[in-house]
């Protein structure tokens, strides 16, 4: 058990045993433990995002005596394997074998919208912590579902505004061939080409392939002013290694949504020194908020936080935020989804609200990588607000 846990078990174990009259209430009228299921990948190319995303939420969980909205929480876990095909299968395991009262997941774009879909046939509360999949917040809004990320749309719209405004024209762009990447790209040339740019390649391979060489060499043979991409995990890390070892680093610049170099760097290296990225997070911010919230994480878990752990974090300060209106009963939906999507979350990315479809609206950061660090280099756009093209709520 970490330090951190064991501080705040010992704790609330001093304040129960000093306090036997609160003792006696507390068990009479204690309510069920509330059940979180978990629906992360735990293994494959986003293993590490799963459980960055866990390692924040359980922080955040901890922090608060181990209970939200007073009711004491279980976990419960399922690995995604970021399947889409299995999805459906996986998401009502935990409703209907499980019966947990909210769902927190996923990463992968494809897989949470099977999750948005049963979330919103059965109305389970379902907070994403990160998928960016534009429809779940956009034609599938629902009461009932949130996110605590980001929309694909959103890194990439603000990278398009910042490489146009660098006066770069001609643009290739690669990815990988599903939502992320599609809307990634998509967000991308929105912006870039409004702004004057023009996207001259689209490259993709299929989710989660890592044989990038012959995309390597078209895209050299193009000549391309820059590269916009979208990779994450452990595709991430090979393709900045490929990328600089057939010698285009120093070539043609690498741009990206910041995924590309988030929770990676240690196994990017020098490869990724200076590459640009934009992103709802970054390793520099040095508020006061952000720097306890790190230093409260590399206690517990003996590792740096990136922004799948601030994601994790803040899903629980929202399922906190409608808890405890509702002090700790489900069953007042309404009440609970509006506590929600009132908040004003206190995340370690800085303060953010929830647009109407329930997606946070917030500053993308410009970053750029030095070091083992992604250090703000600016604002690529401030207060951004997904269009959730399609939400009728
Ligand atoms: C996605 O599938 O939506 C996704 C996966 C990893 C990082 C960011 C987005």
């Amino acid at each position: 058990m970490n330090l951190l846990r064991t501080t705040l078990i010992a704790s609330a174990i001093a304040a129960t045993f000093s306090a036997p009259l609160a003792l006696a209430q507390t068990t009479s009228a204690a309510a069920p433990k509330l059940k979180v299921g978990l629906m992360l990948p735990y293994t494959g190319t986003f293993a590490a995002l799963g459980n960055a995303i866990e390692n924040g939420f359980r922080l955040h969980v901890a922090e608060q005596g181990g209970k939200l909205g007073g009711r004491e929480i279980e976990f419960v876990k399922v690995d995604d394997e970021s399947d889409p095909s299995k999805a459906t299968d996986n998401v009502n395991k935990l409703i209907k074998r499980d019966n947990v009262d909210v769902l927190v997941g996923t990463v992968h774009s494809g897989v949470a919208m099977g999750m948005a879909k049963v979330a919103k046939d059965t109305g389970t509360l379902l907070i994403v912590p990160n998928a960016g999949a534009d429809i779940v917040t956009g034609a599938m809004c629902a009461p009932n579902i949130f996110r605590s990320s980001f929309s694909n749309w959103q890194p990439g719209y603000a990278m398009g505004e910042v490489m146009a405004k660098k006066g770069l024209k001609k643009v290739v762009t690669i990815t990988w061939k599903y939502a992320a990447g599609d809307e990634s790209v998509k967000g991308f040339k929105e912006s870039f080409e409004k702004s004057g740019g023009k996207v001259v390649k689209e490259l993709s391979l299929p989710f989660p392939g890592v044989e990038f060489q012959a995309l390597l060499t078209e895209i050299a043979a193009t000549k391309p002013d820059a590269v916009f991409t979208f990779f994450a995990g452990g595709g991430a890390v090979k393709f900045v290694k490929d990328y600089a070892a057939a010698g285009l680093k120093k070539t043609i610049p690498l741009y990206g949504s910041g995924f590309l170099t988030d929770g990676t760097l240690e196994a990017q290296g020098a490869d990724a020194d200076g590459l640009m990225t934009a992103l709802h997070y970054a390793d520099s911010l040095n508020t006061p908020r952000d720097n306890a919230f790190r230093l409260a994480y590399a206690k517990a878990y003996k590792l740096q936080p990136d922004v799948y752990a601030v994601q994790g974090y803040d899903a629980a300060q929202m399922l906190a935020a409608g808890l405890s209106a509702v002090k700790g009963d489900m069953s007042k939906k309404a009440e609970l989804s509006a506590a929600i999507e009132n908040a004003k979350i206190n995340s370690p990315r800085g303060p953010f609200t929830l647009s109407k479809a329930h997606n946070p609206v917030q500053d993308i950061y410009l970053r750029q990588v030095s070091g083992k660090e992604n250090k703000v280099i600016g604002i690529a756009s401030k207060g951004l607000v997904d269009p959730a093209r399609g939400c009728k709520s």
